[in-house]
């Protein structure tokens, strides 16, 4: 039966003729087994290549699997980094005109304790209960200046700043000695570089910084372990894909690294929103420290980078741009006597609060005083006569507001000194005014001290 089948197979009869043409001495079922071991080689060779074209479509498959999901991680990361862009955009709005109208408020409350105690002259017992409103007054527009920190709407003022200065000065705060007595077990680890660059910067703003992000290393490491701050200077040649994209450039990095309890993914992308806090009772958190942290890193043109993952531990890395050259700094020389003067001045803010405290104040510094309600009242006022300098709000009536009444008055009065103050920081509005002569932006709140000196060199340029 075997025989017969494979006698009767059609290569056996090819092979059986070959072999005799060539005169081999095989048998016919030698041949025949031959011929079988042949066939099973070649089907055997035939499957062991198409077992390679399967694995090579396989592993095409395979890498076409990983390609789709890390392009699927990809999207639904820039998905969550767009929704808390979005969400942090909103509260930057709701937070920017909170602190708009906080700073109109708190204008007058900054500037009279000084010009009462002006009047009063000196060692009059009610000097420390105007001190108290002073430093009350002065605290709160602080904080207002934070809020504004977070809605970028406040450019406060920078100058050269050393990273390790700023570290220093934190370590030698209350804060910081109240955690090292509160967490024993916690080591400090400084690596700084003291070659670093300066950068543009706050310094109470920038402590404020360090103090959030070593508060929450400490705080995250009940049990005890290493808290390391390093400075370095930072070359970054190609973008590093990080929580932001940190792109090329010189760089005054600032690292803070705990061994404590870690964050996980799911939580690392909603640790600046604020009021996110994962502190149990125990703990006093508010939720606002990093939120705070961000955005004083925005208001530093800084990018900020976090690595963590559970049980092991945090990175945060902030990369500041760094300074090429050193720029000079401003010093306050001036005293009250050099701010006072005898010229005209116009003052044009729509709030009344504003306008009584500019008068009470300038008059105060012996300046000749006017006021007006509203760009159009100002206009009208100085179509009849002139004045030295106008002190312009520039957020008014919606259809005339500081910039409209500039460019108006200057038809009238082509080389009209003036100065221009507002609750928001700089925007474009206030630029376009400044181009067209303004001579400075004054920020609400100011002291009595900035408003003199403002008015001084707007006058004597
Ligand atoms: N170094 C860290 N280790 C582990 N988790 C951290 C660390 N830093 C921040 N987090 C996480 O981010 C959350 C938000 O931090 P954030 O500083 O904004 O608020 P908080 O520390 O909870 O409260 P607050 O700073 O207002 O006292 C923390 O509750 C925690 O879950
Ligand atoms: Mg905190």
């Amino acid at each position: 039966m075997f025989c017969q089948t494979i006698s009767s197979g059609l290569h056996t009869k090819g092979l059986y003729t070959a072999f005799r043409l060539i005169d081999l001495p095989y048998s016919e079922i030698e041949i025949a087994l031959f011929n079988i071991i042949v066939n099973r080689i070649g089907e055997a060779l035939e499957n062991i290549s198409l077992f390679e074209e399967l694995k090579k479509q396989n592993i095409n498959l395979q890498k076409e699997i990983i390609e789709r999901k890390k392009t699927e991680k990809e999207k639904k990361i820039l998905q969550v980094k767009l929704e808390l862009a979005k969400r942090m955009e909103s509260i930057e709005l709701l937070v920017g005109g909170v602190a708009h109208d906080l700073n109109n408020i708190l204008c007058p409350l900054v500037g009279y304790p000084q010009l009462i105690r002006m009047k009063l002259k000196n060692n009059i017992p009610i000097d420390r209960e105007i001190e108290i409103i002073e430093k009350a007054a002065l605290r709160a527009s602080n904080e207002v200046k934070d809020l504004a920190t977070i809605s970028r709407k406040s450019a406060y003022p920078k100058k050269s700043v050393n990273l390790n200065a700023a570290i220093e000065e934190y370590f030698t705060s209350a804060t910081m000695i109240e955690y090292e007595e509160k967490y024993p077990d916690v080591k400090i680890i400084k690596k700084l570089d003291k070659d670093i660059k300066n950068i543009s910067g706050s310094m109470p703003h920038l402590t404020k910084l360090i103090m959030n992000l070593v508060c929450n290393a400490y705080e995250f490491m009940p049990e005890g372990g290493e808290l390391t701050i390093t400075t370095s200077s930072v070359k970054v040649d190609k973008t590093i894909y990080g929580y932001e994209d940190i792109l090329p450039g010189n760089y005054s990095l600032l690292k803070i690294t705990d061994n404590g309890s870690g964050i996980s993914e799911s939580d690392i992308i909603r640790i600046f929103e604020p009021y996110y806090t994962k502190k149990i009772h125990s703990m006093t958190g508010s939720g606002l420290g990093l939120w705070v942290v961000y955005g004083i890193v925005k208001e530093h043109n800084a990018l900020i980078d976090v690595n963590s993952e559970n049980r092991n531990g945090s990175v945060f890395n902030i990369y500041f741009p760094a300074l090429e050259q050193e720029e000079e700094e401003t010093k306050d020389s001036r005293n009250i006597k050099s701010i006072r003067g005898t010229e005209k001045i116009l003052v044009i803010d729509d709030e009344i609060e504003l306008r009584t405290f500019l008068s009470d104040a300038l008059k105060q510094l012996n300046y000749d005083v006017y006021v007006a309600e509203n760009g159009r009242a100002a206009v009208k006022f100085l179509s009849e006569q002139s004045v030295n300098l106008i002190i312009l709000d520039m957020i008014m009536e919606n259809d005339f507001d500081g910039l409209d009444t500039y460019r108006e008055i200057l038809r009238i009065h082509p080389e009209q000194k003036a100065i221009i103050s507002s609750g928001f920081s700089v925007n474009e509005r206030i630029e376009e005014t400044l181009k067209l002569g303004a001579s400075q932006f004054l920020k609400k709140p100011y002291t009595i001290m900035e408003l003199g000196e403002a008015i001084r060199n707007g006058l004597d340029k």
